[in-house]
C-alpha cells in the first residue's frame, strides 16, 4: 500500500513506479476522522515531495495522526536540487514521534519551485536525472524490505543550514498573501480543482484563496491554464513557463486532489 502527496504530479508517478496498484492519495484520506485512518498492509509506503528539506505539512500530520498496522513503513521523498539531508532528519523525527520508518530514500526529479527556476530550463536537466533508473532501485530496495536511511553528506548538510538561515517568506497568511490573480483569469476553477487542500474557492468568477489551510504546492499555479496566478513576493525567472509531470494527467491531479 503506498500513498502519496502531489503538487505537480512527481510524485505520483514516482508512487505508480514504485508499486503495482495505484496508489492512495493522503489529500483524500487526510479529511477522514483518526479512527478511520487506519492502515494494515504487508508493507506501507509514503511518498511526497520534498519542501524546503522537510516533509509537506499535511503530510507530518497524515502520518502521525494515522495507524499503520505494517512490518515494513518507507518514505522517499522527491525533490528537485537538494534534499538537505532530509532522510536522517525526518526519519529521527518521526521515530521520536513514535512512527518506525525502516527505510527512507530520495529521489531527484524536476524542481517545480517557479519562485528559483525556469520551467523550460529545468526539463532540459530531466534526461541527466536518470528518474527511471533511480525509481527502479528504490522499487527493488522496497521489494527486498531493505532497512535503509539515506545518510547526509557534508555538503546536503551545509546546504541545508545555509538555508534555514535565510529562508525563503513562502508562507501566506490572510494579511500577508503569497499569490496574486491576474486579469487574465477566466474563471475556469482548475485551481480550485487541483488543490489538496481545498484552500480555494471561486467567487464571481475568481479563485479566492484561504491562506490558513494553504500547504504551498504550487499546484494551482501550474495548472492555471492561462498562467493568471503569480507570486507577490518573488519575480519568477519565467512566468510564462509552468509543469507537470509528462506521465500525469491533469484528470489524475484533480482525482489526486480535488476536495470540492
Ligand atoms: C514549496 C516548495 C518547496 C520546495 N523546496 C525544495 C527544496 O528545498 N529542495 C529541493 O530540491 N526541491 C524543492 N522543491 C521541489 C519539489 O520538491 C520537487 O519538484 C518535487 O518533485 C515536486 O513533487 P510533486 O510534483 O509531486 O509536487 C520545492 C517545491 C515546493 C513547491
Ligand atoms: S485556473 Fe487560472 S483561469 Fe482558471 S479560475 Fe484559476 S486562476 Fe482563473
Ligand atoms: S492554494 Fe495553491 S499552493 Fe495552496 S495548497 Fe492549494 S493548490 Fe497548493
Amino acid at each position: 500500500m503506498i500513498f502519496y502527496f502531489t503538487g505537480t504530479g512527481n510524485s505520483l508517478y514516482a508512487a505508480r513506479q514504485l508499486g503495482d496498484g495505484e496508489p492512495v492519495s493522503i489529500a483524500q484520506e487526510l479529511p477522514k476522522p483518526a479512527s478511520a485512518r487506519h492502515y494494515r498492509d504487508d508493507a506501507i509506503g509514503i511518498v511526497v515531495p520534498l519542501y524546503e528539506f522537510d516533509l509537506p505539512r499535511p503530510v507530518e500530520e497524515f502520518i502521525l495522526g494515522s495507524t499503520f498496522d505494517t512490518d515494513y513503513f518507507f518514505v522517499v521523498s522527491s525533490y528537485g536540487m537538494h534534499h538537505g539531508g532530509i532522510a536522517e532528519r525526518v526519519a529521527a523525527r518521526l521515530e521520536a514521534a513514535g512512527r518506525h520508518v525502516d527505510y527512507y530514500n530520495t529521489v531527484i526529479m524536476l524542481d517545480n519551485a517557479i519562485n528559483v527556476f525556469d520551467m523550460d530550463e529545468q526539463r532540459k536537466l530531466d534526461p541527466g536525472k536518470h528518474i527511471d533508473e533511480q525509481l527502479a532501485a528504490v522499487r527493488a530496495d522496497i521489494e527486498a524490505c531493505r532497512s535503509y536511511i539515506q545518510p547526509a553528506n557534508q555538503e546536503e548538510r551545509d546546504f541545508y543550514q545555509g538555508y534555514m538561515q535565510h529562508p525563503f517568506d513562502l508562507h501566506p497568511s490572510e494579511s500577508d498573501p503569497l499569490y496574486r490573480v491576474t486579469d487574465d483569469c477566466v474563471g475556469c476553477g482548475t485551481c480550485a480543482r487541483v488543490c489538496p487542500m481545498g484552500s480555494i474557492r471561486i467567487e464571481d468568477g475568481h479563485p479566492v484563496y484561504n491562506y490558513r489551510t494553504c500547504a504551498n504546492c504550487y499546484a494551482c499555479i501550474h495548472a492555471c491554464p492561462k498562467k493568471a496566478i503569480h507570486y507577490v513576493r518573488y519575480d519568477e525567472p519565467n512566468p510564462e513557463a509552468r509543469y507537470r509531470n509528462p506521465h500525469v494527467s491533469l484528470a489524475d491531479l484533480v482525482r489526486a486532489n480535488c476536495q470540492l
